[in-house]
């Protein structure tokens, strides 16, 4: 019995634990219930009597080796573990590229167009999305049950029909107008509303940027000299403008803006639609009733205002012939616009 314990004694401690296997396999041999170390202590009842106590305190000696190593053994095994891991990151590997994200295309022409205006002493203005009648229309000279309000095809909120979506950043000039005293430089950015059926050329949200300038004696020639300065810059030093005579109810006179076709620059092609100019806004001079129902006296003060769709410039300047594209978030649409600023 004695050389059975010293032999299972030798082989505990001979026994490599260099792995989870290892260790699992060494549990089963020496540890657990089934183990062979419990199997010798099955034969202790063929010991005669007198060699009992001695062969037990052996026996004892034998499992609490063979529990010491299976523990030292375990927790070795977890150091090792946390080690590798630590020491398995590779310094020398290349790190991921850092992919350059893009700016929407839309944020890049506002950013252009705020940049242009702001040289030549223009602020930016901003006002809420969702307006009451006065601002949208009524300070804007547009005359109650005037079909001219159909113009614009509102969406009106259904539980307060005075409460609407905003047809133009107008409302935010109505609301600059009220609040600061002239000269008034400002430009109003932002997304505007208006019942229309989704197509390639139409949406029924977009957005918008229009211009307002109140000052004494500010004249229509101011108002051409502004926007010839604007188109130049966007477009380049080779685009021409010219004024259509038009009708907003709150400028008089009025005018639509056109440039020259900065693609075929007047032999025509299929962005020009063969003339040769291409629309990218209105304009005209504030009617003196927009100036009373703001509190300015149009004797002393006079003003331009003038307002484009951030979506048709876009669109031109790029040459995107769906509007649609704008709010689908296709990356491979807009991947195109990398590294412009
Ligand atoms: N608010 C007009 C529109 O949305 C554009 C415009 C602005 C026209 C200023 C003239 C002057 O259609």
């Amino acid at each position: 019995m004695i050389d059975a314990i010293k032999e299972k004694l030798q082989e505990i401690e001979e026994f490599a634990i260099d792995s989870q296997d290892r260790l699992e396999e060494f549990k089963r041999r020496f540890n657990g219930k089934q183990s062979e170390v419990r199997a010798l202590f099955g034969r202790l009842k063929e010991v005669p009597n007198e060699q009992k106590r001695e062969m037990g305190a052996a026996l004892n000696e034998l499992a609490q080796k063979a529990e010491a190593k299976w523990k030292s053994a375990a927790s070795g095994l977890v150091q090792k573990k946390s080690k590798a891991s630590t020491n398995s990151v590779d310094l020398t590997l290349p790190s991921y590229p850092h992919e350059l994200g893009t700016r929407h295309p839309l944020s890049l022409t506002l950013a252009e167009i705020v940049r242009i205006f702001e040289r030549i002493g223009f602020n930016i203005s901003e006002g809420p999305e969702i307006e009451d009648d006065w601002h949208n229309f009524s300070a804007l000279n547009f005359p109650e049950n005037h079909p001219a309000r159909e113009m614009q095809d509102t969406f009106f909120i259904e539980k307060n029909p005075d409460m609407l979506l905003r047809t133009h950043t107008s409302s935010v000039q109505v609301r600059v107008m009220e609040n600061e005293k002239p000269p008034i430089r400002t430009l109003s950015p932002g997304r505007v509303y208006r019942n229309e059926a989704i197509s390639a050329r139409a949406h029924c949200v977009f957005h918008q940027v229009e211009g307002l300038y109140i000052d004494k004696d500010v004249s229509f020639l101011d108002l051409k000299e502004t926007l010839a300065y604007f188109v130049k810059e966007l477009f380049g030093p080779k685009t021409k403008m010219r004024f259509r005579p038009s009708y907003f109810p709150f400028t008089e006179p009025s005018a639509e803006v056109d440039i020259s076709c900065f693609i075929c620059h007047g032999d025509g092609c299929n962005i020009c639609k063969k003339t040769g100019w291409v629309e990218i806004g209105g304009s005209g001079m504030v009617d003196p009733n927009v100036l009373k129902s703001a509190n300015i006296d149009p004797e002393e003060y006079s003003g331009f205002a003038f307002g484009m769709g951030i979506e048709r410039i876009t669109m031109l300047k790029y040459q995107i012939n769906d509007l649609r594209l704008f709010t689908e978030n296709d990356v491979r649409f807009l991947r195109q616009f990398k590294g412009i600023i």
